[in-house]
């Protein structure tokens, strides 16, 4: 028989105290089907059976004083020692202070086996927890939600999306916003006439590569009026420098 080497799929295993926050994930749409087709393995970690109280409790007083409470290390320790299944597995704190998140990170970790993600709570973990076990820190942008679970979510729908097989072509993943630095093309479909707006010409034009070039332009000119930070990231190919400049030329002459 051929040896077919099979696929490893992407395990994501998460620690929370509050499991069902991710049912939905398992229910409804692309992370769903994935996962149902075991392109992805999902499971959640429920810190609270990481203690050894009678009430259960993952969380105690900061030292020092102060408002809020912190993750104890103990049941946390604990949880991540049961969910890393080999020494290499990745773990992922999500916290407004870490690196935030974007499709450069989201790449990156899809080429991981398995990953592991903290969800915080209140005031946030011990600090020894983050020095021994943390590899990325991860925040989904400069606000503070009342805990990682959404957080996490986003994160992980995020990066199974760059798993193979996930989304059915990988030439829409390709071609989402971000994907090369840029934000995505304006699109449209029926009826052809919305009150009063009609749909680009071009685009009715059955002239495929004039659409491809639209679409080319049309995400240099998003990015450059909605993101222009982005822009001086992206590393654009020689054609769209070229069309980039003829954009600014236009955009130029019309103020
Ligand atoms: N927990 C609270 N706020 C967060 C954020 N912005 N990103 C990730 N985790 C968080």
């Amino acid at each position: 028989m051929e040896n077919i080497e099979k696929k490893p799929i992407v395990k994501f295993k998460v620690i929370t105290i509050f499991p069902d926050f991710f049912k939905p994930m398992l229910e409804y749409g692309v992370f769903s089907r994935a996962y149902k087709k075991g392109l992805i393995s999902f499971e959640t970690i429920d810190l609270r059976d990481f203690t050894n109280d009678n009430y259960k409790s993952v969380d105690d007083e900061p030292y020092g004083g102060g408002s809020g409470m912190v993750f104890k290390p103990v049941p946390l320790g604990k949880a991540i020692k049961k969910a890393k299944s080999k020494k290499e597995t990745k773990v992922v704190y999500l916290t407004p202070s870490g690196r935030v998140f974007n499709s450069d990170i989201a790449k990156e970790l899809a080429k991981e086996e398995e990953l592991v993600f903290i969800c915080g709570r209140y005031e946030g973990i011990d600090q020894r927890i983050v020095d021994l076990y943390v590899d990325y820190e991860v925040s989904i942008g400069d606000y503070v939600i009342s805990g990682g679970e959404p957080a996490a979510m986003v994160v992980i729908d995020a990066i199974a999306r760059h798993v193979e097989g996930v989304v059915k072509e990988m030439e829409s993943v390709v071609k989402d916003s971000f994907y090369d630095g840029l934000l995505d093309y304006p699109h449209y479909t029926r009826p052809e006439t919305y009150n009063g707006r009609k749909v680009p010409e071009v685009l009715l034009s059955g002239d495929h590569k004039r659409i491809e070039l639209w679409r080319e332009k049309m995400k240099l000119v998003e990015t450059l009026t909605k993101r222009p930070d982005l822009l001086e990231k992206a590393k654009l190919t020689q054609t769209q420098k070229k069309l980039l400049t003829e954009i600014k030329e236009q955009l130029r002459k019309l103020t």
